[in-house]
């Protein structure tokens, strides 16, 4: 006999009837003592109803108590990954890069600051020359950089005082190339120079007027200060997400210290240069040296914001939030480069490090990023799922057009260095003891260097112009399949839970990848 069935109408009504929903809230799926740590691959977050577009979804959210961004996107303050070209597009992207301290106060100074003068459009470094430089030289030079206009200062130095213009059109039918540029450049006198702070419209509609190639800024002293060019301009890429101050409009920049009694004079130039937050770099930031570097920050600087850590315990995030930490750092030996958890077996699974320390946190509105180990999408995904608000990059990021450093071909492949901060080559890199990266890990007085990271290469990933953009639909998508409208919905409703997970098993994360293909290319966008 056939057993009757439901009328399906009242398929909602049944539903009701459950106590439960099904899977798991996070607490279930987090809250175990004795299952041991779970990693971001453990676990799924299950779908949700859809109602919305994708494109709807806000990405906004908190880097500390009072920075607010648009993406959840920070990069890492690593010295293949952040200097001042990764922090430039990472803030014109939504996010925010931290510039690394592996270098001299005053370097890293110089990369903040390039980061802060940034105008979207204007040529901030342009390539200057002296007026006695050759024809010769400058075809060389056209040769060699791909371009020929060349803004001629006194002793060819940048800012500098502004001579004369020389361009293309200048040396193109000249036979002897050995006459200096100050005979054939257009002169001072005679150019059409735009002041010190005009807008960007306003630059490129002088540049339309006069029909020139270059318009040269100057400031009141007639020192070049920048340079717009007309094949920028029609190159120029809006960013609607970009990270700006309310007030100066200028882009945000983050920068790392130690926690050296050095790091203070560190950190007064940072400041100088307009720095709007600091990390406190250490592998284990549960220390006296922290603390005490997190009081005299807050005294001295009260309006800086600071970033503590890495911690991995409810135990080490409560020292650092005693202390007025305004955000922190979550993370111990899951780094992609890290050797941490395998040479001092010290550490935690990176999604119950996310998950206790933020629960924790969130209790005292101090927003924690979820720094390393994040390989995709689905990662930054599950780590706002378990509370963080921001997500930090390394390997991500590295081998992009903006991380530092130059491409090689091994095997046939593009590759770029991408190295841990405490591998041996990151911790000589200044051939003394004492640099930025032993003290990351408490190691500079050390005879013997212990390694906590290794030194490798990662392919060439692109322009992060492109590769933000994906990260950023994706998100949006993943926030879509999952039901909620935002990354703060995605958290919340995650707390409350509404947003299901469920345990990944084995097999489960087999059938979760790619299988049984005979060969595949995997693009990830086009
Ligand atoms: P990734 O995004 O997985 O590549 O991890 C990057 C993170 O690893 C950084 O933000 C640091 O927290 C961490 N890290 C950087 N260098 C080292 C290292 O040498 N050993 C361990 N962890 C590191």
């Amino acid at each position: 006999m056939v057993a009757t069935k439901r009328d399906y109408r009242t398929a909602l009504e049944y539903l009701e009837t459950f106590k439960k929903k099904d899977g798991l809230s996070v607490s279930e799926l987090m809250d175990s003592d004795v299952r041991g740590g779970l990693t971001y691959n453990d676990f799924l977050v299950l779908p949700g109803f859809v109602d919305f577009p994708a494109s709807s979804v806000h990405l906004q959210t908190k880097l500390t108590k009072k920075i607010t961004l648009n993406t959840p996107f920070v990069s890492s303050p690593m010295d293949t990954v952040t200097e001042s070209e990764m922090a430039i597009y990472m803030a014109l992207n939504g996010g925010i890069g931290i510039i690394h301290h592996n270098c001299t106060p005053e370097e890293q100074a110089a990369m903040v600051k390039k980061v802060k003068s940034f105008e979207n459009g204007f040529i901030n470094a342009p390539v200057v020359i002296p007026p006695e430089t050759t024809v010769a030289e400058v075809k060389a030079m056209k040769e060699q950089l791909g371009f020929s206009g060349f803004p001629v200062t006194e002793n060819g130095t940048f800012p500098g005082k502004l001579l004369g213009l020389v361009t293309s059109r200048d040396v193109q039918f000249l036979e002897d190339d050995s006459v200096a540029v100050s005979d054939i450049m257009t002169k001072f006198a005679d150019l059409t120079t735009g002041h010190k702070g005009i807008t960007l419209s306003e630059g490129n509609q002088i540049l339309r007027d006069i029909k020139k190639g270059k318009l040269l800024i100057i400031d009141d002293n007639n020192n070049l200060v920048s340079m717009l060019s007309r094949t920028d301009l029609m190159k120029n890429e809006n960013y609607p997400l970009a990270s700006k101050s309310a007030t100066t409009k200028q882009l945000l920049c983050g920068a790392a210290i130690g926690t050296l009694p050095t790091d203070r004079e560190r950190l007064s130039l940072l400041v100088e240069a307009g720095l709007d937050v600091v990390v406190i770099d250490s592998s284990q930031g549960n220390s006296i040296f922290q603390i005490e570097m997190l009081e005299w920050i807050k005294k001295t600087y009260p309006n800086l914001e600071v970033i503590a850590g890495n911690v991995a315990t409810r135990e080490q995030a409560a020292n650092l939030i005693q202390h007025g930490c305004d955000g922190l750092r979550i993370g111990m030996g899951t780094g992609s480069i890290c050797i941490t958890q395998e040479v001092m077996a010290c550490g935690r699974p990176q999604a119950s490090a996310v998950y206790n320390v933020c629960k924790f946190a969130e209790e005292f509105g101090v927003p924690c990023i979820a720094d390393g180990g994040i390989q995709n999408i689905g990662h930054i995904t599950k780590a706002v799922a378990l509370g963080a608000s921001c997500v930090m990059m390394g390997g991500m990021l590295a081998g992009t057009t903006e991380s530092p450093g130059d491409y090689f071909y091994r095997d046939g492949k593009r590759l770029k260095v991408y190295r841990g901060m405490g591998s041996i080559d990151a911790m000589q890199k200044t051939g003394k003891k004492g640099n930025a990266s032993t003290s990351r890990y408490f190691s500079e007085s050390d005879k013997v260097l212990v390694a906590q990271g290794v030194s490798g290469a990662v392919v060439d990933k692109g322009s992060i112009n492109k590769f933000l953009p994906y990260l950023y639909n994706g998100l949006q998508h993943s926030c879509q399949d999952i039901g909620v409208k935002s990354l703060i919905a995605l958290k919340e409703e995650s707390a409350k839970g509404n947003v299901r997970f469920e345990y990944r098993t084995a097999s489960a994360q087999l059938e979760g990848g790619v299988h049984d293909l005979h060969s595949y290319e995997k693009r990830l966008h086009n």
